[in-house]
């Protein structure tokens, strides 16, 4: 491989791929290809356009024209597709956009690669696919094998998207692989979601919303953990295959604010229990047994040690998340939270 089309570069996993691709394989090209919605930061990338191996092209992977473009200008041999509407509350407000972006958007990408002599597709899905599991019931975990069943607009487009690559290898012989993984945090993590927006209430001394009862249970992943695991499906993974990403971890949404608060050095008064999201999923749990056996990736970073890294990284970084919470994103923060 020497070209890598990136496509949701510019947000929250994609830009911690592009670095980390240009980190460990420094003979490769990365296009990163970009909309830049909302979520989408070119702040983000900054290093990453002083590096002679990268290119970004701000394009819409629903645009098969723009897809086409890119594809024309550059020899690629890989996509590796994070591009997607991400987040669950938004796609409750608002479904359409996630299954133009997560559905359509994907279809657009697997023709290209269709088009250009079956160029090798990689699908960042998620855990969310398989639905939720009961909190009494700790020895259960997702394997590929769980059934999709999904809760969420979000989930259901990704689930969509999912059953689109694999009929794409199928149908048209397009050498895919999809991950499914669990909650990541670390650096440049948009502060809509849980821990970025709890590190941001905290240090500017507002409440910290927590929806229902605060037990619900995540799988955290260090990022950089999934794009070590992304890069070895890439690279030795069994094409038409599906690869959970994620392993024990497990943690409440209250053990996680909790966390939070101790490393900034502030108390739990702040905790403001907020009405629950419609339809919330309870636990997410991996089973990284396929991933592990098949190519030896396992998760190298404790919570523990990945929390402390992000906390450390949002405190050093303030004028990034400052700038982003100054803009568009206040009217959406009225929206949702204003009188939850
Ligand atoms: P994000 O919202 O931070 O970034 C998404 C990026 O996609 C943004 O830069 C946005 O501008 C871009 N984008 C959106 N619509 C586009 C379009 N039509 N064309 C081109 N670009 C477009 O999301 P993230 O958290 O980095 O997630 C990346 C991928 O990983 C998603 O597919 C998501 O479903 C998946 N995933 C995320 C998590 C997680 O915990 N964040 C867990 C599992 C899977
Ligand atoms: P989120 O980061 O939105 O990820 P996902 O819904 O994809 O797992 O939310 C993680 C968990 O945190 C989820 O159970 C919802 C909860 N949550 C809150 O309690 N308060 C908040 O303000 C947010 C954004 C999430």
């Amino acid at each position: 491989m020497t070209t890598i089309l990136v496509t949701g570069a510019a947000g929250f996993i994609g830009a911690n791929f592009v670095y980390y691709l240009l980190k460990n394989r420094p003979n490769l090209r990365v296009v990163g290809f970009d909309a830049l919605t909302y979520a989408g930061n070119l702040e983000t990338l900054a290093d990453a356009m002083q590096s002679p191996n990268f290119r970004f092209v701000r394009g819409d992977i629903t645009d098969a024209a723009a897809v086409a473009q890119v594809f024309s200008e550059e020899a690629i041999d890989a996509v590796v597709n994070f591009a997607a509407e991400s987040h669950v509350d938004r796609s409750i407000e608002d479904p359409q956009i996630f299954l133009k972006t997560n559905i359509l958007g994907v279809q657009v990408l697997l023709d290209a690669c269709r088009a250009n002599g079956n160029v090798r597709y990689h699908q960042v899905s998620t855990d969310e696919v398989y639905g939720d599991l009961p909190l009494d019931r700790p020895d259960l975990f997702f394997t590929e094998e769980t059934p999709i069943h999904t809760s969420s607009p979000y989930s259901a487009s990704k689930a969509a998207a999912d059953l689109l690559v694999l009929a794409y290898f199928r149908t048209f012989g397009v050498p895919v692989t999809i991950s499914r993984c669990s909650n990541n945090y670390g650096p440049y993590h948009f502060p809509e979601k849980l821990i970025p927006l709890m590190i941001a209430n905290a240090l500017e001394d507002k409440p910290l919303p927590v929806y229902g009862d605060g037990l619900n249970v995540r799988d955290w992943l260090y990022v950089e953990d999934h794009c070590k695991a992304i890069l070895a499906i890439l690279e030795k993974g069994r094409l038409g295959e599906v690869y959970n990403v994620g392993g024990h971890n497990e943690r409440t949404n209250l053990e996680v604010v909790k966390t939070v608060l101790r490393l900034l050095g502030k108390g739990e008064e702040s905790i403001t229990y907020v009405r629950d999201r419609p339809g919330h999923d309870r636990r997410y749990a991996i089973d990284p047994t396929k991933i592990r056996s098949e190519l030896g990736w396992f998760p190298e970073t404790t919570f523990e040690a990945g929390m402390e890294k992000t906390v450390q990284w949002y405190l050093a970084n303030r004028p990034w998340w400052e700038h982003i919470r100054s803009g568009e994103y206040q009217a959406y923060y009225e929206k949702m939270y204003g009188n939850r």
